[in-house]
C-alpha cells in the first residue's frame, strides 16, 4: 500500500478515537516524536529523584520521611514504566540512557534547580507534581496506546505526590511567622520555573502541529499552562500565600486567571545546560549509573544462568 494510502488509513483510526499500538503502522515522524517525548519523560521522572532525594535524610519527622521515600521511588517506577513503553516503539533503554548520560537527550529543565530548605519539598510536591499532572491528565487521552495507559496509572500516584506536597506547605503556612517565610520563599523561588514547565508558546513550539494532530497531545503548551494557574490561583489563596507576579489578576468575563511574561531568557539558558543544577544533576546520574555496573551485570549472568538452564 503506498504511503499517502497509510497516513489516511492512520490519521482515520486516530480521529476514531482508536489507540495505536507498538505493532500497527505508523508514519516514522509519529514514532520519532513518541520516542523523543517519551523517552524525554522517562529522564525527567529519574533526575527528578535527585532534588528531592536530597531531603530524604533530613525530613523533620517519621511520617514525612516515610512518605518522602514512597513518593521518590514512584518517581523511579514511573521512569522504568515509561522507558518499557518507549521500547515498544523499537529503540533500546541502554541506548536512551547512555543519551541522558552524556548530556545528549533532554529532560524536564525543573529538575536543574537546587531545593534548598525543607519547604521546597513541599511546594515541588504541590506545584510540580501539580503541573504533572496537568500534563500527564491530558497524555492520558492521547493516541499511543502504551503511552496514555502508563499516564494513567502513574497520574494515581502523581495524586498523592500532590497531596503530601500540599499537605507540607499547608502545614508551614499555617506555623510559625520563620515556617510561613520559609514556605513563601519557596513558592517565590518555584512559581515561574513551574509556569515554564509547559514548555514555550505555541508559536514558539515546533513539534506542536503533529503532535496535535496525531493526538499525541490534546491541548498546546499555552493552554495547559492556564489550566495550571486557574487551579493553582485558589489554592494558594486557601493557605494565604501569594505568587511573585505582580501582574497576576482575575478576568471576570473569561473566568481565568491573567499573569505576567515568563522569563524566556531563563528557560533558554536552563534548557542550554546553564542551570544552577545542571552539571550536579549529571554528575549524579553518571555515577549512579557506574555504581550500579555491577547489578545490571549480575543480573544479566544471572539471566543467561537460568537460559542454560532450561
Ligand atoms: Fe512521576
Ligand atoms: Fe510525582
Amino acid at each position: 500500500m503506498r504511503e499517502v494510502q497509510l497516513i489516511k488509513q492512520f490519521e482515520e483510526r486516530i480521529n476514531n478515537g482508536e489507540s495505536i499500538e507498538p505493532k500497527d503502522w505508523m508514519p516514522e515522524k509519529y514514532r520519532k516524536q513518541l520516542i523523543r517525548m517519551m523517552s524525554q519523560h522517562a529522564h525527567s521522572e529519574i533526575v527528578g529523584m535527585l532534588p528531592e532525594g536530597n531531603w530524604i535524610t533530613r525530613a523533620p519527622n517519621l511520617r514525612r520521611k516515610l512518605a518522602l521515600l514512597a513518593k521518590v521511588q514512584d518517581e523511579a517506577g514511573h521512569g522504568l514504566y515509561i522507558y518499557s513503553a518507549t521500547e515498544t516503539l523499537g529503540v533500546d533503554r541502554s541506548d536512551l540512557i547512555e543519551q541522558l548520560l552524556t548530556g545528549k537527550a533532554k529532560y524536564s529543565s525543573i529538575f536543574n534547580y537546587p531545593t534548598l530548605s525543607w519547604a521546597d519539598i513541599g511546594v515541588i510536591g504541590w506545584l510540580v507534581d501539580g503541573a504533572a499532572i496537568v500534563n500527564q491528565t491530558m497524555l492520558a487521552k492521547g493516541s499511543f496506546g502504551p503511552y496514555s495507559r502508563a499516564m494513567i496509572r502513574i497520574c494515581k500516584e502523581e495524586n498523592f505526590h500532590k497531596k503530601q506536597g500540599f499537605e507540607i506547605v499547608a502545614t508551614l503556612a499555617k506555623g510559625t511567622p520563620e515556617q510561613k517565610e520559609m514556605v513563601q520563599d519557596a513558592v517565590n523561588r518555584w512559581w515561574w520555573p513551574s509556569l515554564m514547565m509547559f514548555g514555550p508558546h505555541d508559536s514558539d513550539s515546533p513539534n506542536s502541529e503533529d503532535l496535535m494532530k496525531w493526538k499525541v497531545k490534546l491541548n498546546s503548551n499555552d493552554e495547559l499552562r492556564q489550566r495550571f494557574v486557574d487551579l493553582t490561583i485558589p489554592q494558594a489563596k486557601a493557605v494565604g500565600l501569594t505568587v511573585p507576579d505582580p501582574d497576576l489578576k482575575y478576568n471576570e468575563e473569561t473566568g481565568h486567571w491573567e499573569f505576567g511574561e515568563i522569563n524566556w531568557e531563563e528557560f533558554w539558558n536552563v534548557v542550554k545546560g546553564n542551570g544552577l543544577m545542571n552539571k550536579d544533576r549529571l554528575r549524579a546520574r553518571n555515577k549512579a549509573h557506574e555504581e550500579g555496573a555491577w547489578v545490571r551485570e549480575a543480573a544479566r549472568a544471572y539471566a543467561e544462568k537460568r537460559e542454560t538452564a532450561n
